[in-house]
């Protein structure tokens, strides 16, 4: 029969069915792959719980694994980052837009993040093309942004973050780099804005004033609600998001709720920019959005 990707917007996220996560095939792995290039957010619903050893083994058909620099992980499964909140929760992950880990040199290609344990309401999850958000930016702004880099950091975000979860951070580095500000997806050649309001704390060729507003400009752009889909969770539904091309924000909307999952990240490589790289036709969907700023 083959698997269905049914897209959900013409912009970013797509729906797989028919897919048997546990085993796979290589002509279904390979549209899967396929799919997250051409829809940079995918997601399977009606999945049976994922055992962590399924799950490593259907993230690893990607690539070898990420471990995460600061959050708890399972015991056995140092690469299974566990996502909890519930009424004792000081922090939920993700609330508030970000690209994963973009503070590591290398950071994850990708995330597989199945949810076992879902609030009656809430809990949703936004992605956002970085793709839309570069392609809908004047070409003189487009080449600009090119030409600079921009400094990731992650103190801030995860010092203490896990403390009520046990983990003592006292004697931890936290890892931060500096990336180009326009990435270029290996596989489309689309260029991407790399940039994420959770990570992203100076473009270094600017005066700190001006990189401010240029970032707090690229910051709300790229919040567009046109270049978002927004994941309704059902029971065990699985999310494979690119984090070369994606931001995604968590909402924390459920509290006192419980919501609760397994998340697996893909190792990633440096960001790189290739002026040269031409994006295929297809990845066109943008130009129409340029239209609809006019309110
Ligand atoms: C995250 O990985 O940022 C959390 C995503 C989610 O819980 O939906």
């Amino acid at each position: 029969m083959g698997i269905n990707v049914e897209p959900l917007s013409p912009v970013i996220g797509a729906q797989i069915s028919g897919a048997n996560l546990s085993q796979l095939g290589e002509a279904d792995f390979a549209a899967i792959e396929q799919a997250l290039v051409d829809h940079q957010v995918i997601f399977f619903r009606d999945q049976p719980e994922l055992a962590p050893e399924t799950q490593i083994a259907f993230a690893e058909r990607f690539g070898p694994l990420h471990t995460h620099p600061a959050a708890p992980h399972l015991e056995d499964h140092p690469a299974v980052f566990v996502i909890h909140a519930h009424k004792d929760s000081k922090v939920a992950n993700g609330n508030g837009w970000h690209t994963d880990v973009s503070c590591d040199e290398e950071p994850p290609l990708g995330t597989l993040l199945q949810l076992h344990t879902l609030p009656g309401s809430g809990g949703d999850t936004l992605f956002a093309s970085m793709f839309a958000a570069f392609e809908t930016l004047s070409p003189k702004l487009q080449e600009f942004l090119a030409t600079l880099t921009a400094t990731h950091e992650s103190e801030h975000v995860y010092r203490g973050r896990y403390a009520d979860r046990g983990v003592d951070d006292n004697d931890k580095v936290y890892p931060s780099a500096v990336h180009p500000v326009v990435r270029t997806h290996p596989r489309s050649s689309r260029q991407a804005l790399y940039v994420n309001p959770g990570f992203t704390t100076r473009i270094n060729e600017l005066s700190h004033d001006e990189s401010r507003a240029l970032l707090d400009f690229l910051f709300r752009h790229q919040q567009r609600n046109e270049f978002q889909v927004r994941f309704r969770w059902s029971s065990n539904a699985i999310a494979l998001w690119d984090n070369r091309c994606t931001q995604h924000f968590a909402l924390w909307d459920y509290w006192p709720e419980e919501r609760k999952g397994h998340r697996v990240t893909i190792k990633g490589e440096r960001p790189g920019y290739d002026p040269t790289a031409r994006p295929s036709a297809k990845s066109s969907t943008c130009e129409n959005l340029h239209l609809s700023r006019q309110l």
